[in-house]
């Protein structure tokens, strides 16, 4: 498994929902799992955004994620909704195997672009269509980071349940190599109680970006007899996009 897959943990992982820029929108996953009317399996679930909204809206969806801590925190929220025992998969979205095929398997966001490079990205995409079975769907949105991130950011928010108690987020550093396609951010986060940092952690988190075309033909090469890029909007992405979806079928 990738070191990279080890970032959400400890306090990131306490920090992860509460600084969100943005939680992901369920109404396009929940659309795409409907519509595959069967199990689906959401890739980097992590502490739940979108999963359990979907298991809330009556579908029946399994979660991987590489965060043991990210997973207690996704059957926690899972609890507190009254949603019972969620089918959560501790593994590697590179290199799983889970005994099953689903009728949809989904990521979330741009999580796939955490893995270090083009191969592991491969095989993700790979393990995905051996989880399909005949007709079954894959979704997996891709983005290229802008190289002007804002160094010297910071997000800060009160702890729900425990006020007086921050927990803040600042932008180091960015290492960017257009040649490799990596994006690197040193990013410092803090518990700040009363005005006092009392626990810190620097950690890189990398994103490896592909472009449409990298996409497109990694999907292809992993098995998959249809490969479309969509943007947004759901019109073909254009070669140039820095965000699309690639949606796959068997
Ligand atoms: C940005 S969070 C997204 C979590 C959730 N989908 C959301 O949007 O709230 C990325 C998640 O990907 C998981 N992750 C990173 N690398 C992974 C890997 N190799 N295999 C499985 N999960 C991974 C992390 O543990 C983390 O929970």
């Amino acid at each position: 498994m990738a070191d990279d897959s080890q970032f959400y943990t400890g306090l990131v992982a306490e920090a992860y929902a509460l600084l969100a820029s943005a939680p992901p929108d369920p109404a396009p996953y929940e659309r795409f799992a409907r519509r595959g009317n069967g199990p689906a399996l959401e890739l980097a679930c992590g502490d739940g955004k979108p999963m359990l909204d979907l298991i809330e809206a009556g579908l029946e969806v399994d979660g991987l994620d590489s965060s043991a801590d990210m997973l207690d925190r996704c059957q926690v929220a899972a609890t507190r909704r009254r949603l019972g025992n969620v089918n959560l998969h501790l593994g590697d979205m590179a290199d799983f195997d889970l005994g099953r095929t689903y009728r949809s398997v989904y990521v979330a966001g741009a999580s796939i672009t955490l893995l270090p490079d083009d191969d592991s990205i491969g095989a993700a995409l790979a393990c995905t269509a051996r989880h399909l079975g005949e007709g079954g769907r894959a979704m997996v949105p891709f983005w290229i980071p802008p190289a002007d991130a804002d160094v010297g950011r910071v997000i800060e928010a009160e702890v729900n349940d425990d006020p007086g108690t921050m927990l803040r987020c600042t932008m180091v550093e960015i290492e960017r190599d257009e040649a490799t396609r990596n994006h690197a951010s040193l990013l410092r986060y803090e518990r700040v109680i009363a005005g006092d940092v009392t626990e810190a952690v620097e950690r890189w988190w990398n994103v490896h970006w592909l472009t449409v075309d990298d996409a497109v033909a990694l999907a292809a090469h992993a098995g998959f007899a249809e490969v479309q890029a969509r943007s947004l909007g759901g019109e073909p992405a254009p070669l140039d996009a820095t965000l699309f979806t690639l949606r796959l079928a068997r």
